[in-house]
């Protein structure tokens, strides 16, 4: 059964297939003779209460996925949906059918039943791994406090939207776990774009840019500027690693250093080891539930995975974004978690991140956009007077998550030991502040 047969069958056109038809005949090749197992009864709606889901949704749910297994069509649609997510090494499902001429107000529960077929998997990968059940429960929540969330918020019903199906594939065989209120992801440094050094007496760190990095003029890379205001540059030489300095608020300057090696040692880059910290949906980002979630973390790699040396977290987020200081009080949960990290800029568009707010993409309207929530009111005040958002990244490095909750870089900066090196003074024309 090919691939235009299902779209004529569904009712649904696709201007664009290409992602769609990609392994076609391997996923056929390893279908199973009998309807699969995540599309039974007995396995989803297991799948669902572990996932801790209450009853609310099993009718539908079981409408559907009864629909879909007296429908050789569908059958065939959901298990390449679930062998691309979970079995392939294209996981992402870009243009796919929506289901929705066929199931209606029901359409999102056909891709809500693939991403149940994941929770198995991740099971008996944590598992394999030796992973204690309470870790691999909350890790499985995944599905329910943010893709079936994300999507009641989009759609206003039930369900999950397909392009989810990547990020839940990831559970089922990355080294990956929510560990309290934070998830975290033991993988090479992709999303911190700096080297960090640290200071061999005082453990005090400073980040330096990469070589040839655009800055814009307040110190931050805007993806869609056309001509940067300078580029950063960085060497090593035999004495001493050279460069322009990030401040730990997330500005570039251009204030270059030279770092002596014997008194400072490269302590982060891109591709090291790390743990790159995710932040699920779903409110209560206290000082007190972060604590915890980076005490679980120091506690869970070394035991769990002792060959590995994570040298620190790593993040990506419009929660390292460094205006967010003029958006919310200091008190606020988002600001104090803002401040416990190095943030570091990070190429960005004028609008990355408001998705995770408002579940909207591009530049906010202002007429339609929601104004419900406390942070969704105050960032569009705050777009309203001009300004663009943005993403940032961050990192805390190993031997300094035990100072979690003391603003550890913030509270220490300018260094005195910065001071002292010869390097050009902070130029009057130096962007941004180097301390606010
Ligand atoms: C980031 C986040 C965890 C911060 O939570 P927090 O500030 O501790 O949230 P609280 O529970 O204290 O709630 C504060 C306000 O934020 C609102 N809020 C919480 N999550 C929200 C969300 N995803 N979208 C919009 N508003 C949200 C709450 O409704 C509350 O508004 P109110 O004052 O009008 O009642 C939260 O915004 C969230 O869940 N975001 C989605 C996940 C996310 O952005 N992750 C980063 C992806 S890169």
């Amino acid at each position: 059964m090919g691939p235009s047969e299902i779209l004529e069958h569904i009712g649904e056109t696709l201007e664009e297939q290409e992602n769609f038809v990609l392994l076609w005949e391997e996923a056929g090749n390893a279908m199973p003779s009998d309807v699969p197992d995540f599309l039974q009864d007995k396995q989803w709606q297991e799948s669902m209460r572990y996932a801790g889901f209450d009853e609310a949704h099993v009718a539908e749910a079981a409408a559907v996925a009864e629909t879909i297994r007296r429908d050789p069509f569908l059958v065939r649609l959901a298990w390449q949906a679930y062998w691309r997510s979970y079995c392939s090494d294209s996981h992402a499902l870009k243009k796919w059918p929506t289901l929705e001429p066929l199931l209606g107000d029901l359409s999102g529960l056909f891709y809500f039943l693939v991403g149940l077929g994941g929770v198995p998997l991740v099971r008996a990968h944590h598992r394999r791994l030796g992973i204690p059940e309470d870790i691999t429960h909350a890790t499985c929540q995944q599905i329910r406090v943010e893709s079936v969330a994300f999507y009641a918020g989009q759609y206003g019903k039930f369900g999950v939207d397909y392009p989810q199906l990547e990020w839940l594939s990831h559970y089922t065989h990355e080294p990956y776990f929510r560990l309290g209120r934070l998830e975290f992801w033991l993988e090479p440094n992709k999303v911190c774009k700096a080297r960090a050094f640290r200071h061999l007496a005082t453990g005090r760190t400073v980040a330096l840019a990469l070589d040839k990095t655009p800055f814009s003029s307040d110190g931050s890379i805007f993806a869609e500027e056309k001509q940067p205001q300078w580029l950063s540059h960085y060497e090593e030489t035999d004495d001493a690693f050279i460069g322009n300095v990030i401040t730990p608020y997330g500005i570039g300057t251009r204030w270059q250093v030279a770092l002596p090696k014997t008194e400072w040692k490269l302590a982060l880059e891109p591709d090291d080891l790390c743990l790159t910290t995710h932040i699920p949906n779903g409110g209560g980002l206290t000082p007190t539930a972060c604590a915890e979630s980076i005490r679980m973390a120091q506690e869970f790699f070394p035991k769990y995975f002792p060959e590995a040396h994570p040298k620190g977290l790593v993040s990506v987020s419009w929660l390292f974004n460094n205006q967010l200081h003029q958006v919310f009080p200091p008190d606020s949960n988002v600001v104090q978690f803002q401040r416990q990290f190095y943030t570091v800029p990070q190429s960005s568009g004028p609008w990355n991140g408001l998705w995770f707010i408002f579940l909207r993409r591009g530049a906010p309207d202002f007429e339609s956009w929601p104004r419900k929530t406390t942070p969704q009111r105050l960032i569009l005040d705050f777009l309203s007077k001009g300004h663009h958002w943005r993403e940032s990244s961050m990192f805390l490095l190993w031997e300094d998550m035990k100072h979690y909750g003391t603003s550890h870089y913030l509270s220490q900066w300018p260094y005195a030991e910065l001071g002292g090196l010869t390097c050009s003074v902070p130029a009057a024309s130096a962007a941004g502040d180097l301390k606010r």
